[in-house]
């Protein structure tokens, strides 16, 4: 169990903040007393989790950034240390997927897969452990994988992900005798706009299996109001973001002798990512 201030004191920042697990995190951390550090390329969605945070007593700052510019990711991390003296928790939670054949793929899909869910996630952990050691934090850097990992033929966003893994594995044997801990979290299917890239006529038909109505365009984020309506409907197949971000909750606020290495948050029936 977590007391409600299981984080008071530490500053968490959050990456991919503005939709669905990052947002979760972010708010979560903040009701447990973490300043957070919200990040992503949407400032508004960011703005309403800053105000929830700050009803829930908690504080928040919001960075605007593209996390496939290591420059920017670097920036954030400084900026954190620099403006509240430490850096505790990074989660790496930015991430995209373009599925289909790699026959027919665009390499530039290739190319926003690879650069944020991989070179973002790098970026991030290794400004992360400089910040972390310059203040001499209990620290925890948060990856978020994907069930995609645990299969090898899941395309190239599975690749992304099979690297995130061994990335995580890599950074935990490296920061064994520092006081960083190294969680690695791969979640089933998840109600979230990560469907965004995905055909729309598939996902309108599986909306549509739970009795909700909704026009969809392709790259286009859906309404909350649709999101927490169809989750409960198709809850066999489907988690909720509070789902993994109450996981990493649990696994952040363990003695720092303790590592929850890898974690696995899925609904009962699973979906191939
Ligand atoms: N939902 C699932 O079923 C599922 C399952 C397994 C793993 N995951 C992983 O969970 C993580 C979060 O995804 P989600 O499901 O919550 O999807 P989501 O609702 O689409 O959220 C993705 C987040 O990443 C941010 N982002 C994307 N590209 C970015 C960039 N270049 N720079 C900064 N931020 C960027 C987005 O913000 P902006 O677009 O505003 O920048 C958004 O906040 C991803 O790593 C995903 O691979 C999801």
């Amino acid at each position: 169990m977590t007391t409600p201030q299981a984080l008071s004191g530490k500053t968490a920042i959050v990456t991919g903040a503005s939709s669905g697990i990052g947002r979760a995190i972010a708010e979560q951390f903040g009701a447990s007393g973490a300043h957070v550090y919200l990040a992503s390329r949407s400032q508004a969605p960011m703005e309403e989790s800053k105000k929830k945070i700050a009803e829930a007593g908690g504080e928040a700052t919001i960075v605007v950034l593209d996390v496939r510019d290591v420059q920017q990711v670097r920036e954030l991390v400084d900026g954190a240390l620099r403006d509240t003296g430490r850096v505790d928790i990074l989660v790496n939670n930015a991430g995209l997927s373009y599925p289909g054949t790699i026959a027919d793929a665009d390499p530039e899909h290739w190319r926003a897969m690879l650069e944020t869910n991989v070179l973002g996630l790098l970026a991030g952990s290794q400004a992360a452990i400089r910040a972390m050691r310059q203040c001499g934090a209990e620290g925890h850097i948060v990856n978020i994988s994907s069930i995609a990992a645990q299969r090898s033929d899941s395309g190239v966003y599975g690749a992304t992900k099979h690297a995130v893994n061994c990335i995580s594995a890599t950074l935990r044997s490296e920061l064994e005798e520092d006081s960083i801990r190294v969680i690695n979290v791969m979640p089933g299917a998840i109600v979230t706009n990560f469907a965004r890239n995905f055909d729309p006529e598939f996902l309108a038909g599986f909306i549509k299996a739970s009795g909700v109505e909704v026009e969809l365009k392709r790259g286009e984020k859906l309404p909350d109001e649709v999101l927490e309506k169809v989750q409960p409907l198709m809850k066999q197949l489907v988690g909720s973001p509070e789902d993994v971000a109450s996981a990493v909750l649990y696994a952040v606020t363990q003695p720092i002798c303790v590592n929850i290495a890898d974690i696995v948050v899925r609904p009962p029936k699973q979906l191939n990512l």
